[in-house]
């Protein structure tokens, strides 16, 4: 027998890595205790997707409502399932800048603490298992803001020639900027997952992503940009607009794209390894570009209420660089690009997300 252990399986990560693996024939084991809905209210809930999930894998899922801030809880089930465990994907957490500065105690138990429990649980369960952390390019903090940038009609754009050009690599500097409580907890996880592999020499590895993204996510205002968008020109709500007159740019990566990412690590695991993971020049757009895409695919206006002020630590640019993933794993290739992410959404949710 052979497990995949997915903490977070309810969410967009993590409910695509339980579908991903339970197909390549593995049992799937996950931890979730729906901790997005006390993150986000109900809409952040992830209640129906485990309902979903439980019914498509049936047998081949199992599911446990443990908290990963229960050390002992957690051990349990990593005892149960003991070397048995091949992959261990971590992808539960709190994920918002915003939300971790209202309880920093929470966000740093859930993120870092909770972390290095399950990492803690690996080492001594199933030292053998490739570990993949979901983290962030937030571990670069405001960083990526000291960039030269251009100010263009509908998006800002890295100067020409720049070494960042086709995207931002892993040699960025971590230190000496501003990273959010959240930026801060989630380094602290990525940096411990590292340790793991360097100090006890398991198969670890962290993926940084910027916008990680599909029909999955629970979209809720302070996390999952654009499927809240979608959902915003779908239903006719207002969407509020931070900074920068909306010519942010992120890249995306549909979570498919994510998860043959993550295969392609387990096939052949590497340790205390980080990737930036992204959409890159591929896959990637401005709020006002992604809006007037949204627009195109629903035939519908939205309504944006634009506030000067940007949320503090925001990216003004974010494009990954695959390069290094790519040169560890040259089979890789992304799938989805923009307009096909936002025309699943609309497919997925256009009985659901209907005018209010
Ligand atoms: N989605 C993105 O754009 C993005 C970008 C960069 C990094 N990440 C990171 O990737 C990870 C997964 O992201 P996602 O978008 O799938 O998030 P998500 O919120 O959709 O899924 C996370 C799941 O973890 C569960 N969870 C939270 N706290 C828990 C706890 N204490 N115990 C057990 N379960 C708990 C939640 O209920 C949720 O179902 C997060 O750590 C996030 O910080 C996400």
């Amino acid at each position: 027998m052979s497990v995949a252990l997915v903490t977070g399986s309810a969410g967009l990560i993590g409910s695509e890595a339980a579908r991903h693996f339970a197909g390549l024939g593995l049992d799937v084991v996950g931890v979730d205790n729906d901790m997005r809905r006390y993150f986000f209210g109900d809409d952040g809930s992830t209640a129906w997707s485990l309902l979903r999930l439980t019914n498509d894998l049936d047998e081949a899922y199992s599911h446990f409502d443990t908290d990963i801030r229960d050390r002992d809880g957690l051990a349990q089930i990593f005892k149960k399932y003991g070397t048995d465990i091949s992959v261990v994907i971590h992808a539960a957490g709190q994920p918002s800048h915003d939300w971790a500065a209202k309880e920093p105690y929470t966000d740093f138990d859930v993120n870092a603490v909770g972390t290095l429990n399950v990492l803690e649980s690996t080492r001594q369960h199933c030292p053998e298992a490739a570990f993949i952390h979901c983290s962030t390019n937030k571990v670069y903090g405001d960083r990526p803001n000291q960039l030269p940038l251009r100010e263009l009609e509908t998006r800002y754009e890295i100067e020409p020639g720049h070494p960042y050009q086709s995207g931002i690599a892993e040699d960025m500097s971590i230190d000496g900027c501003l990273h959010s409580i959240f930026g801060v907890s989630k380094v602290a996880a990525d940096v411990m997952t590292q340790e793991y592999g360097r100090y006890f020499g398991l198969r670890t590895a962290n993926f940084r992503a910027g916008t990680m993204t599909g029909s999955a996510h629970s979209a809720a205002e302070l996390h999952g940009y654009l499927a809240y968008l979608m959902r915003c020109v779908m239903e006719g709500r207002t969407y509020n607009l931070y900074g920068y007159k909306g010519k942010m740019v992120r890249d995306a990566i549909h979570s498919h794209d994510v998860l043959t990412a993550f295969e392609a690590f387990f096939r052949d695991p590497r340790s205390a390894e980080v990737y930036n993971l992204g959409g890159g020049r591929f896959c990637n757009a401005s709020h006002i570009e992604a809006f007037r895409l949204a627009e195109e695919i629903t035939g519908r206006e939205s309504k944006i209420n634009y506030i000067d002020q940007a949320r503090v630590g925001d990216h003004q640019w974010w494009i990954s660089s695959m390069a290094k993933f790519q040169s560890h794993y040259p089979g890789w290739r992304p799938r989805y690009d923009l307009p096909t992410i936002l025309r699943e959404m609309y497919e997925a949710n256009v009985e659901v997300w209907v005018p209010r």
